[in-house]
């Protein structure tokens, strides 16, 4: 038998060690499932307290109740850990690592560097190494093998390398992990295999393909999609505000066809750690090619214009009131990129935020799910959303649209509210005061 079929009949008698480098939004959801279905998991990290938040059985990713973690702990199916030469017990190793834009927004793959030299380190025949990072076309393939192969261990012989994208929506209460169809390519026909194997021990649906360019490339597509999509819904926004129509009306009727359309809506401008970040790194790979990705350059031109929209809006609010922005005192409401999440990474109530305070305005916030945030080093906190905070401002400013906002009282109590999502749609008294996006 070779290392590689130990290694299938390991996995097929879930006695594989599965390892997870990086336990943030993607890691620990991840590592959780396959402690449910019953395989040891080490969890590394470099931030320590994440490291010391699991051992005292505490998740820190909503998605992931604590209990979940206390339950894998106590079954000693699951450890977290900043000590990398655990790497060496480990059969199957995953990689969540972040994968952001430099400041001059070209792919940022330091992480999976670092990541992948703790592996190099330890590599051994018979292990399997998956990226589950979203990266460009080509990195696991001229990156992530070449470090490994340094090593004198050859892929699809001694060790195993396959690329299956991390699809989480996270606060998707319809679709958790297991029900999103996992993706998978490995480097060969046998790295495809034991990873096709692994996952279906996690995963409801696995979806083999040739490759892991092929895997790299579904999921910038899926994400691109939304850009762009979302990109059109924000540039129909700015149409109809120039005709003077109401783009919620607009849509919803459009939504009402029961084929050929889907619905995307517009908002303040795209957030979070995937669907404004990743289109940029398919176009990245392209301009190495001499190809230019022309649907992703508009799409982001138009998403990114989107807070200096909502900040020219808010100005014309204020002006109906005979208000200027310099001075005035403005709330928003949520400044997390989605609904019902804590995650503030790229969310444009940031940039909004940066544009109404350089044009003097005195800003506050409100949002339960980010009790501070830390804005270019100055640190703020949300304030409750009292009858007062809302009255005493000159104007509310609809972000992010959480549950359980009374949406009625936001509009009878605040003096005027500019909603960027359409949030006040079910709201019958005091409609004069609402201006939309
Ligand atoms: N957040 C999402 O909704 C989502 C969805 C699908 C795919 N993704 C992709 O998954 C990847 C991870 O995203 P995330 O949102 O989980 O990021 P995250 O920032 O929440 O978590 C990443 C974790 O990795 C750790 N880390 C960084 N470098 C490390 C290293 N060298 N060794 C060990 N740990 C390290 C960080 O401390 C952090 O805890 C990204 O490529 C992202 O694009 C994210």
């Amino acid at each position: 038998m070779t290392r590689l079929e130990e290694l299938s009949a390991r996995i097929d008698a879930k006695q594989a060690h599965i390892g997870v480098i990086g336990l943030g939004y993607v890691g620990l959801p991840l590592a959780i499932e396959f402690g449910k279905a019953g395989m040891k998991v080490t969890g590394f990290d470099l931030d320590e307290q994440k490291v010391r938040a699991i051992e005292k059985d505490t998740s820190y990713i909503e998605d992931v109740p604590s209990e979940d973690v206390a339950a894998a702990r106590a079954a000693g199916l699951f450890d977290a850990t900043t000590d990398f030469t655990k790497l060496s017990s480990c059969d199957v190793i995953n990689v969540c690592v972040p994968t952001p834009l430099t400041k001059t927004k070209d792919p940022d793959v330091s992480h999976i560097v670092r990541a992948l030299e703790e592996i190099r380190m330890r590599i051994h025949a018979g292990q399997l190494v998956i990226l589950g990072s979203t990266t460009y076309p080509g990195t696991t393939h001229d990156l992530f093998v070449p470090m490994l192969e340094g090593t004198g261990l050859k892929v699809g012989t001694d060790f195993s390398v396959a690329f299956a994208p991390e699809r989480i929506d996270p606060a998707n209460k319809d679709f958790g992990v297991r029900e999103v169809p996992k993706v998978v390519g490995g480097e060969t026909p046998i790295c495809t295999e034991l990873a096709t194997k692994i996952f279906s021990h996690v995963f409801a649906d696995v979806v083999p393909v040739t490759s892991t360019q092929s895997a790299e490339m579904v999921k910038l597509l899926e994400n691109t999609f939304r850009a762009i999509n979302i990109g059109l819904a924000n540039e129909v926004a700015l149409m109809c505000d120039r005709l003077e129509l109401d783009v919620w009306e607009v849509i919803e009727a459009a939504a009402t066809k029961p084929y050929g359309f889907m619905k995307f809506l517009p908002g303040p401008g795209l957030g979070g750690h995937c669907i404004p970040v990743d289109p940029t790194y398919l176009a990245w790979k392209m301009k190495s090619l001499n190809f230019p990705a022309r649907f992703i350059e508009l799409a982001t031109e138009i998403n990114s214009s989107m807070p200096r929209h909502v900040t020219e809006k808010i100005n014309d609010v204020l002006n109906e009131d005979r208000i200027a922005v310099n001075g005035s005192k403005i709330l928003l409401l949520g400044v997390a990129y989605k609904s019902n999440v804590s995650d503030v990474r790229e969310s444009p109530a940031l940039d909004i935020m940066r544009l109404l305070a350089h044009r003097g305005a005195e800003i506050q916030y409100s949002d339960p799910h980010v009790r501070e945030l830390d804005l270019d080093g100055t640190s703020l906190k949300s304030i409750d959303l009292t009858d007062d905070a809302l009255s005493s401002a000159d104007l509310t400013v609809v972000i992010t649209q959480h549950a359980g906002i009374d949406y009625d009282r936001v509009v009878a109590k605040s003096h005027r509210v500019f909603d960027t999502r359409n949030a006040t749609k079910g709201v019958k008294d005091g409609r004069e005061k609402i201006r939309k996006l």
